[in-house]
């Protein structure tokens, strides 16, 4: 029906309350419509959207895309942030915000979900499944190695159907956050002479206060052993030397040693963590390595640079090699030609863990371009492959470094481990 100022014999003052009636309704519905296409442009157009009233008029409002991420699921001092965080990333001109959460259901809706913590239940991994959004992308972010984050794998039938994305140091992950880097200089600065070797006169160095009794292997049992040959000064609460934990002091007392032992607490593909890079950088000593493969070292670190206790055949042969090295400054020198050749960088944590805003940017930026190219692929990321979990089988390749083995010589013991659930959420 047509309204009343429209119909004949309405006298003219009833016309015009109803006319100015109609147009206040006409006014609040299409303020209700628009601002519903407002909220619908704003989740989807980036920076500028230009308005157009007439052929003279524009206006233009700033928008933004907004992101809602869940963390899932909360461990007290685990995430280092106070949730929720508000987060802008320039880049897509999005506003972030990060929950988190340990109830399932609280993940409707949200564009993404991080996962970094354990321990789920059966049960909760298959809420979780069912609260799934459609679109929503599930990200396994950690910075410690697939050994320590066991807890958050899901159940081998969830394998392929759970994460989409990684954010990791390892370099295949899709949000590569890495301890540090080597780069080589473009054009070689001139050459500095400097002997490394006059400077250092203590041998060798291990510090180390977490997993003393051995995560993936027994570290601290590898460093009794070497000690039985060669002099070794042990650090922190798995050794027996107290250091404040101070960055000047703990620089000026490593910088004096030759060697340190940069032994990683599981030995899983590319975790190369802060041991290593702090040798380089900080102490500016020459590492002796157990953690990743002998090619993965020759890869990311710089040349010539470490000496990966692999290369030996037994401790014996290591530790010679260790004391021939410590007495021949040419040839302990020449560990350090790598630093007229490129430099070493280190990640700080902020950057390396996905709740910051760097990260969170990364992944919203990765989510940006999803949406840009209209991509439509399934990404998939299989916590249980070569370049994750399916990696930490062994430290090294020889036996005599194998009998370190904690927890790889565990899972042999079960013959059906690749189906036995409960053995990998074993290890918090
Ligand atoms: C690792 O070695 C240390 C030193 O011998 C020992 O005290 C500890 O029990 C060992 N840990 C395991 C899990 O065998
Ligand atoms: C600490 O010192 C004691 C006594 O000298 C020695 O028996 C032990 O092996 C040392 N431990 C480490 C981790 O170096
Ligand atoms: C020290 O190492 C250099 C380089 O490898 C070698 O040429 C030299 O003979 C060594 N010196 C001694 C005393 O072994
Ligand atoms: C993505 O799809 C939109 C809408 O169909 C289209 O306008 C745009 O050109 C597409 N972009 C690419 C990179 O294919
Ligand atoms: C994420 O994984 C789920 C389950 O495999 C899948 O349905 C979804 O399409 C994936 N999303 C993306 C963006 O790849
Ligand atoms: C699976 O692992 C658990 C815990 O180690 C063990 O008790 C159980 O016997 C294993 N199951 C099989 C079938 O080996």
């Amino acid at each position: 029906m047509l309204p009343g100022y429209f119909q004949a014999g309405v006298s003219y003052h009833k016309q015009r309350i109803l006319f100015v009636v109609t147009v206040c309704l006409l006014a609040v519905s299409l303020f209700c419509f628009s601002s519903k296409y407002v909220t619908s442009v704003l989740s989807k157009v980036p920076t500028f959207k230009v308005f157009q009233l007439s052929d003279t008029r524009q206006f233009m409002i700033k928008t933004y895309n907004r992101y809602n991420f869940v963390a899932f699921k909360k461990k007290p001092g685990w995430h280092f942030v106070d949730f929720p965080c508000h987060y802008t990333c320039k880049k897509h001109a999005a506003q972030v915000t990060v929950r988190f959460s340990n109830k399932a259901s609280d993940i409707i809706g949200a564009d993404g979900v991080f996962f970094s913590t354990g321990p789920f239940t059966l049960e909760e991994w298959e809420a979780l499944h069912y609260y799934r959004s459609p679109g929503q992308v599930w990200i396994f972010a950690t910075q410690e190695p697939a050994a320590i984050v066991a807890d958050f794998l899901p159940p081998k039938a969830y394998r392929y159907s759970t994460y989409n994305w990684s954010f990791t140091f390892h370099s295949t992950s899709d949000i590569h956050g890495a301890y540090g880097w080597y780069t080589p200089y473009p054009s070689p600065p001139p050459i500095k002479e400097k002997n490394w070797y006059k400077s250092k006169p203590k041998l060798a160095a291990w510090v180390s206060s977490r997993h003393c009794e051995g995560l993936g292997w027994n570290r601290t049992l590898f460093v009794l052993d070497l000690a039985r040959h060669i002099t070794v000064d042990t650090y922190g609460k798995c050794g027996n030397i107290t250091l404040r934990k101070n960055r000047a002091i703990a620089q000026k007392v490593f910088n004096e040693y030759k060697f340190h032992l940069s032994l990683e607490n599981s030995c899983c593909s590319e975790y190369l963590s802060e041991k290593l890079w702090n040798a380089f950088e900080n102490w500016e000593s020459v590492p002796i390595v157990i953690g990743g493969t002998k090619e993965e070292y020759k890869r990311l670190a710089p040349p010539h640079s470490y000496i990966h206790a692999d290369d030996f055949n037994s401790m014996e042969e290591l530790a010679d090699y260790i004391r021939m090295v410590s007495e021949n400054e040419t040839l302990y020198n020449e560990y350090f030609n790598w630093r007229n050749k490129g430099y070493v960088q280190q990640q700080s944590f902020e950057y390396r863990f996905p709740v910051f805003d760097t990260g969170v940017c990364k992944i919203v930026d990765k989510m940006e371009e999803r949406k840009s190219t209209n991509a439509t692929g399934v990404d998939v990321f299989d916590p249980y492959g070569p370049n994750w979990f399916g990696s930490c089988y062994r430290c090294g390749e020889h036996a005599w470094i194998q009998n370190y083995n904690i927890w790889w010589r565990r899972l042999t013991f079960a013959k059906d481990w690749e189906d036995n659930r409960t053995l990998y959420w074993l290890d918090g």
